[in-house]
């Protein structure tokens, strides 16, 4: 079952793996019969999270119901330190995720609370997001 699965996304991903190529072969083509194109944008890097600042902000934001130190508050907020959701998410999946946050409406909703989207700061950027990314990761067990 994960083998056919695996396999699925493999054939799904196939077109855009030939597109890429494709795209990759014009592009050197037209490098060659003109001008030099200029080189492709990297892809955005993810803002490194400081833990220091990420810790201020999740202790204002965040710790009324996950606790200081992530711990969790019963009847509010979840347990981080030993979360496999945030384990398996990247940072920029987490970053994301604590920008929708967790309605009690949500299939993943575990608590029947909702998890509020920014917990409720709608004030916190991305990069503030980042550094509580940095912050919780120092949490995890
Ligand atoms: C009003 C309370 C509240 C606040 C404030 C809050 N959360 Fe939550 N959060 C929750 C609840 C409740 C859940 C669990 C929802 C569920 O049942 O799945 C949760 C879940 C999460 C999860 C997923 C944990 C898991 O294992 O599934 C993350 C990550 C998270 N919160 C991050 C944050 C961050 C970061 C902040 C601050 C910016 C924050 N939360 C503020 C209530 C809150």
């Amino acid at each position: 079952m994960k083998r056919n699965f695996l396999l699925l996304i493999l054939l799904l991903a196939m077109p855009t793996i030939i597109l890429a190529a494709c795209g990759g072969s014009s592009a050197a083509q037209s490098a060659s019969n003109q001008e030099p194109v200029s080189e492709q944008a990297e892809p955005a890097q993810a803002p490194a999270g400081d833990p220091a600042a990420g810790r201020e902000l999740f202790i204002a934001t965040c710790a009324a119901c996950h606790g200081p130190a992530g711990q969790g508050v019963p009847g509010l907020g979840k347990d981080m330190t030993n979360s496999e959701f945030i384990a398996g998410l990247t940072d920029d999946e987490l970053v994301e995720f604590i920008k929708m946050g967790r309605d009690p409406s949500d299939l993943l909703n575990t608590t029947g609370v909702a998890m509020p989207p920014k917990g409720g700061n709608p004030a916190l950027s991305d990069q503030d997001l980042y550094d509580i990314t940095a912050y919780i990761r120092s949490l995890q067990k």
